[in-house]
């Protein structure tokens, strides 16, 4: 047996080598812009990246300061050439792959911001100096206030109440709905100056809020926690008015498998069929689903939001 076919499986048969060089196959990357894309630290990628270098699966070049890491897919003989094809079609339907093509996307357009910095000083600056004087999310904290002041909200599955602060400010009522006492009273703590919240203790499967009561009801990050989502959102149907609105933010599928464990995860992210099916089922019509930017900073899987009314 030829020996090159043994060493080019040996290089390639790292699931984590295997992601890197999808994205180097598309675009030139340093190390740091690996380590954001794949979500691990510099050592780890600086190793990987050995092994291929050491192997001939990467190349890489310096410009200025930098170092920019390529697959050398050209260097490699037919043989190689075919084994790759083979395992980039695997990996690329994966949902590891999924993520990292949307973090990849994140990554690049603070290339260009960078870029963009040099010969647009003045209007970098102002970004920087907004978040500085106000804070990083001070844009979006001004938009609750474009809902109806006569609403009545369900933040269900509250939590520790962040939603339920966010939105009493520019609403009616906010009723905030959670089985956990820790995070119930957590809220209560966080809630106890908003007059116009009221904090419940209950179950999402059956809501301790009356029949047509909502205009509006929240599912943020609760979903994945349910046993069964499709007949919680047939029970916030029964909550909110005809014509009322659910809001459900939560993760894209992934491959976290340990979130399971750690942090009680039934799901691991949910599709855009998925969601449209759930909310059809429960009567919703006009179904938006929504995929977020993959926020620079985080460490989780990338989200989505859905919007739908409830047509009942
Ligand atoms: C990940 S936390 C999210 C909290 C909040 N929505 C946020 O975004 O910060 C999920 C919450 O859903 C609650 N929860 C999960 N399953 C529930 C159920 N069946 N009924 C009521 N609350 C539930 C948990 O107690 C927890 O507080």
């Amino acid at each position: 047996m030829d020996a090159e076919i043994i060493e080019d499986l040996t290089a390639l048969a790292d699931a984590t080598r295997s992601r890197m060089l999808v994205l180097l196959e598309r675009h030139e990357l340093t190390v740091g812009e690996l380590c954001a894309v794949l979500q691990l630290p510099q050592s780890t990628v600086s190793r990987h990246l050995k092994t291929l270098l050491d192997a001939g699966w990467v190349s890489s070049r310096r410009d200025g300061t930098s170092r920019y890491y390529a697959l050398a897919i050209d260097d490699r003989g037919e043989q190689g050439r075919r084994l790759w094809t083979l395992l980039r079609d695997q990996v690329r339907a994966t949902r590891g792959a999924d993520q990292d093509a949307r973090r990849l996307k994140t990554v690049l357009k603070t290339r260009q911001t960078k870029s963009q910095q040099f010969f647009e000083t003045a209007a970098t600056q102002w970004d920087r100096l907004r978040q500085d004087l106000y804070g990083r999310a001070s844009h979006l904290q001004a938009v609750p206030a474009l809902l109806d002041p006569n609403w009545t909200v369900g933040d269900l599955g509250c939590g520790t109440g962040e939603l339920s602060a966010t939105l009493a400010p520019f609403v009616a009522r906010v009723i905030a709905v959670d089985r956990s006492g820790d995070m119930l009273e957590a809220a209560q703590r966080r809630l106890r100056e908003l007059s116009n919240v009221q904090v419940r203790r209950g179950e999402l499967e059956s809501l301790p809020i009356e029949d047509d009561t909502l205009d509006a009801a929240t599912l943020v990050l609760v979903l994945h926690h349910l046993p069964d989502p499709a007949a919680v959102i047939r029970e916030t149907a029964r909550v909110l008015k005809r014509g009322g609105r659910v809001l459900i933010a939560d993760m894209l599928p992934h491959d976290r498998e340990e979130y399971r464990q750690q942090m009680g995860h039934v799901w691991l992210g949910f599709s855009d069929d998925q969601i449209r099916r759930f909310c059809a089922s429960a009567g919703f019509k006009d179904v938006r689903v929504v995929s977020l930017p993959a926020d620079h900073d985080a460490k989780g899987p990338a989200l989505f939001v859905a919007s739908a009314i409830n047509g009942e």
